[in-house]
């Protein structure tokens, strides 16, 4: 029988605290793995994570890190190394989609949040982890990024930037680290219902106007995307590196084109 055995390996999963994270996290738990659950916001939340982790019989800390903070990143591996031992998983999924507006109409300081945290601070934390990889010559990094790596989007241009810049940071890590056994890979989701977007799907006409563009005409639910990125870092996917799975029912597949032409 096949299945995503993940016991033994150490993971750790940034912004997993709420939405994508909170699953994947407990996810790579499921499969076996302990996991450092990083977190900078709602400390209760993140608590809340630890607890069911631990509850399942795996080891699990919580990690309170501004991925952006390069000192800060530090510190939470060197928490990492002494509470778990190291790291063979990593999953770069702190993200923000910052404050929406057209380039021309916001203040040029939003453009350096989203990046900061969305590139640099996976870039980061990608740094400290593959130190350790390289060297034990083992690791798995899996980076959220978004279908809108491809999509523009229209009031985020920070947020599509920073998304497409990840996938391209994703493929060059991949290529420098492969020698050295470690696999770089990049999962894009769709409109998966969390916190992010509640916006949107709370509001029936804003909800309406999002499945249209969706092929499969429904929102994703987070554990389509967590049980991905367990396979992902797992030996299932042992020969895949330097690319992106897009999990969005079908959003980059054209949606206006079921139609005319
Ligand atoms: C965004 C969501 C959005 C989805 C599809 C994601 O990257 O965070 O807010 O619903 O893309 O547009």
């Amino acid at each position: 029988m096949i299945q995503i055995d993940l016991s033994g390996k150490r993971a750790l999963v940034t912004g997993a605290n709420s939405g994508i994270g909170e699953s994947v996290a407990e996810t790579l738990a499921e499969a076996g793995a302990d996991v450092a659950v990083n977190y900078v916001t709602h400390p209760e939340a993140a608590g809340a994570v630890v607890d069911r982790i631990k509850a399942r019989g795996r080891n699990s800390i919580l990690v309170c890190a501004d991925v952006s903070n390069a000192d800060q990143v530090a510190e939470m591996f060197a928490e990492i190394d002494t509470h778990l031992g190291g790291i063979d998983i990593l999953v770069n999924n702190a993200g923000i989609d910052g404050q929406a507006g057209r380039a021309w109409e916001l203040d040029t300081g939003h453009w350096s949040r989203v990046i900061d945290i969305n590139l640099t601070g996976a870039f980061l934390v990608s740094h400290e982890a593959l130190r350790r990889m390289v060297a034990q010559k083992s690791g798995v990094i899996v980076n959220m990024t978004s279908v809108h790596e491809m999509i523009p989007w229209s009031g985020y241009a920070a947020y599509t930037a920073s998304k497409a810049g990840l996938s391209m940071m994703t493929k060059t890590l991949a290529q420098e680290a492969a020698p050295f056994g470690v696999r770089v890979l990049a999962v894009a989701p769709g409109a998966i219902k969390t916190p992010i977007n509640k916006s949107v799907w709370s509001d029936p006409a804003g909800l309406a106007d999002l499945n249209q563009k969706i092929p499969m005409g429904r929102m994703g639910e987070r554990a389509e995307i967590a049980g991905m990125v367990a396979a992902l870092a797992s030996g299932i996917a042992s020969y895949a590196t330097g690319s992106t799975v897009f999990i969005d029912g079908g959003m980059t597949d054209f949606a206006d084109f079921s139609h005319g032409g």
